[in-house]
């Protein structure tokens, strides 16, 4: 398939709609008594810490396991229209961006409206990638929000909730979300698993089962934590997240935010209801667009 072809104008009207969204209605309260008490202190002051935030969508065309995905077709548009126009509906940002190494998706993303910002091929990551585009912006931001591509379904109260989380935790300097795993997920490495304090700041993340049960089974009564991909920074932070050195847990367990819990940073994590349906492979294209039509989010 030519990914560019998904790109023209797309013949399915109405965008998605926020209002039939079935996930979430809102992000749910898991987050620490500390963070309430935080936000408490915060609403006394005339302007609001780490007020001014971006988010920024990374979006590579090459890769491994899908090539062009960001422009894959889902539903009638490319996807990471579908992302824009979610992150779009949050109330937190002040700035949306794309920030892409390729000329197609940069095409694409300015026809149905989006701001870009070129970054070199040569970006390892998202993160990397994030921190490239804020050097390029001619504004100043306080907080960015990571926006990965490959959740079109991903709630904006998600995104709020976390710009909220940081600006409500000064001595955090990254924010992320997690959602109740699934019985059947708990033993795939694929899916992240979080702890967190009882202030809701993560303690360690795994693809391993944690916490691990002495009988060696997964624990029904257990509410384990699974990982969402959405993170937000400290936008001084980021500079310094993708020059601190690989550290031997991250690279154990291949898992890059533990350089921020082993180098001693406070992360600080949200829990949110959330179904999550990323689209890593080709395959997850039909499952995602039947689970839209059956839930009438086009
Ligand atoms: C381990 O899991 C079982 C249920 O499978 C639970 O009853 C028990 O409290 C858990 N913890 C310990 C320490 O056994
Ligand atoms: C992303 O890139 C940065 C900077 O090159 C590097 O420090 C970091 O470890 C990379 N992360 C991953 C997951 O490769």
């Amino acid at each position: 398939m030519n990914p560019t072809s998904v790109c023209s104008p797309s013949s399915s009207s109405g965008s998605s709609s926020s209002t039939k969204l079935w996930i979430v209605h809102g992000v749910i309260a898991g987050v620490a008594i500390a963070a309430t008490i935080g936000a408490h202190a915060y609403l006394g002051r005339s302007r609001k810490f780490r007020s001014r935030v971006v988010g920024i969508i990374p979006a590579r065309y090459a890769s491994t396991r899908f090539q062009g995905k960001p422009l894959v077709n889902i539903l009638g548009k490319p996807m990471i229209q579908r992302t824009w126009e979610r992150a779009k509906l949050a109330s937190t940002l002040d700035h949306i961006v794309v920030a892409t190494d390729d000329e197609k998706i940069a095409e694409c993303c300015r026809s149905f409206g989006a701001d870009v910002i070129m970054t070199p091929e040569s970006c390892r990551n998202g993160t990397e990638r994030c921190n490239e585009a804020l050097q390029k912006l001619d504004k100043k931001y306080d907080v960015v929000v990571n926006i990965q591509g490959d959740e079109p379904l991903l709630e904006p109260e998600i995104i709020d909730g976390i710009v909220k989380a940081l600006q409500a935790a000064p001595d955090a300097v990254f924010s992320t979300a997690v959602t109740s795993l699934k019985p059947e997920d708990a033993l795939d490495p694929n899916r992240v698993k979080c702890v967190v304090d009882n202030h809701g700041y993560a303690i360690y993340f795994s693809r391993g089962l944690i916490p691990f049960n002495k009988t060696g089974k997964v624990n029904p009564q257990f509410p384990y934590l699974l990982h969402l991909g959405i993170q937000s920074y400290d936008s001084k932070f980021l500079k310094t997240y993708s020059e601190l050195q690989p550290t031997p847990l991250q690279l154990e367990e291949d898992l890059e935010q533990l350089k921020v819990l082993e180098n001693g940073y406070k992360m600080k994590v949200i829990k949110v209801d959330h179904e999550a349906h990323g689209v890593d492979a080709p395959e997850d294209v039909d499952k995602i667009e039947s689970l839209m039509r059956e839930n009438n989010l086009f």
